[in-house]
This record gives structure tokens, C-alpha cells and sequence, in this order.
């Protein structure tokens, strides 16, 4: 079983992948870290992060074993992560490795679940099932500013808010694979919902999408 998570910045969409990863024994990959990643060397090594041929050789060099430095949560690596996904060859060394992972999981695993922002429309469109997560942006920037204190990361709502929608707005405009819901997809709205609520809604829809996929 493959299951797509793709949605907004802040949405819930991370939380929500873990906890269905745990629930359905599914493999997850959190396919921002990857882009997260890649901006991260480029700002370690000094590069521009305009520099589309840099930022391919960075992507292509990445080492997916090691996708656990805290540094990649940060704020400043979002941004800059939003930036670099706009490049087609990024995405194209970085949609190989996605769509290798999605169809192999390990020994075990009852299939994989992916999340990010273009998993259902063009790394697994043949996923059996697809969510797009979103929340109203002043909720999302409220819940990804306390994350921030809570970390001990100094944050300002109004610049938090800012870089919530400047991203949005990168993500879902740039040519090479926006961010918008598959044809295909369920929404799920966080905006009044906690994260067990949203669990159990994206729960039911899996569960009766396998039933249908064992009968048929
Ligand atoms: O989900 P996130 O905030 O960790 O993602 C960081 C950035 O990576 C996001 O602004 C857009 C990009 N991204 C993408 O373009 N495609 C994906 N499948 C996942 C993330």
C-alpha cells in the first residue's frame, strides 16, 4: 500500500504521516527534509542558493542516511529549502530516489507513506490512497510559532506568518510540480481539528480505501 500526504506548510500534514505510518506499519518518508537538506549544504558550503547547477550537484551528492541534524527543522532552512525547490533538477534527482522508496519498503512493512507537496500528483499518482492537508494560514502560523518557542527558537507571529505565506505563495505558483490537490485526493482541514481528530478521519478513509482495493 502506498499512501500520499501533500498539503500546506505548517498544516499538519508531518504529524499526521507519523502517526498513520505507526498505525498501518508503513514505511514514512518526510520528502521535505530532502529539499531541507539540500538547501542545508548549500548554506553550510557558502553557495548562492540561485545557482540552479550548484544546487542540483548538492542534490545529487546528498546523503539520505543522514536526514537527522535538528538544523533542517529550522525556520531560516524552510525558506531557503522552499527556494531551491523550485528547480527542475533538483526535483528530478530528488523524485528518483522518492519514487524507489514509495514502491520498496523493507521486510516487514506493509507498504510506504509519503509526505509532502507533490507525492500524489507526481511521485505516486498511482498511490491507493491520497490526502491533501491544509488549515487556515493564521492558525498555521500560531501552531508553527509556539513549535518555535517551545524549541527555544526566538520567533515573532508577524514574521512567522510572513514566511508562512511567502512560502505558500513559492510553493504553489512555481512551474515545475506546484503544490495543489490531486484530482484524486480527500481534504482534511486542520484548522478546528487537533491531531487525533485528524488521525481518525484520514484513518476511516485509508481503511475503507483497502477494503475496497481487496475486494475489487
Ligand atoms: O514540508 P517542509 O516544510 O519540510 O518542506 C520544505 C520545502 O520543501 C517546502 O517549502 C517545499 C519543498 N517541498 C517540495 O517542493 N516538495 C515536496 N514533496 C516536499 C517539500
Amino acid at each position: 500500500m502506498i499512501v500520499a500526504v501533500d498539503g500546506t506548510s505548517a498544516s499538519g500534514k508531518g504529524t499526521l504521516a507519523a502517526k498513520l505510518a505507526q498505525h498501518f506499519n508503513l514505511e514514512p518518508l518526510d520528502t521535505g527534509l530532502l529539499y531541507r537538506a539540500v538547501a542545508l549544504s548549500m548554506i553550510t558550503v557558502g553557495d548562492n542558493l540561485e545557482d540552479q547547477e550548484k544546487a542540483a550537484n548538492h542534490a545529487a551528492s546528498l546523503d539520505y542516511k543522514s536526514m537527522d541534524s535538528p538544523r533542517l527543522r529550522n525556520s531560516d532552512i524552510g525558506v531557503a529549502s522552499s527556494k531551491i525547490a523550485a528547480f527542475k533538477s533538483v526535483r528530478l534527482i530528488l523524485l528518483d530516489f522518492q519514487q524507489k522508496f514509495a514502491k520498496n519498503p523493507p521486510n516487514g512493512r506493509s507498504g510506504t507513506i509519503l509526505d509532502g507537496r507533490d507525492i500524489a500528483t507526481v511521485v505516486c499518482p498511482e498511490a491507493d490512497s491520497k490526502i491533501f492537508v491544509t488549515a487556515n494560514i493564521e492558525i498555521r502560523a500560531k501552531r508553527r510559532w509556539k513549535q518555535l518557542i517551545q524549541s527555544d527558537e526566538p520567533a515573532i507571529y508577524a514574521r512567522v506568518l510572513e514566511d508562512l505565506r511567502e512560502r505558500d505563495t513559492r510553493d504553489s505558483t512555481r512551474q515545475n510540480a506546484p503544490l495543489r490537490k490531486d484530482g484524486d485526493a480527500i481534504t482534511i482541514d486542520t484548522s478546528h481539528l487537533d491531531a487525533e481528530q485528524t488521525f481518525e478521519m484520514a484513518r476511516k478513509y485509508i481503511a475503507s480505501r483497502d477494503l475496497n482495493r481487496q475486494r475489487s
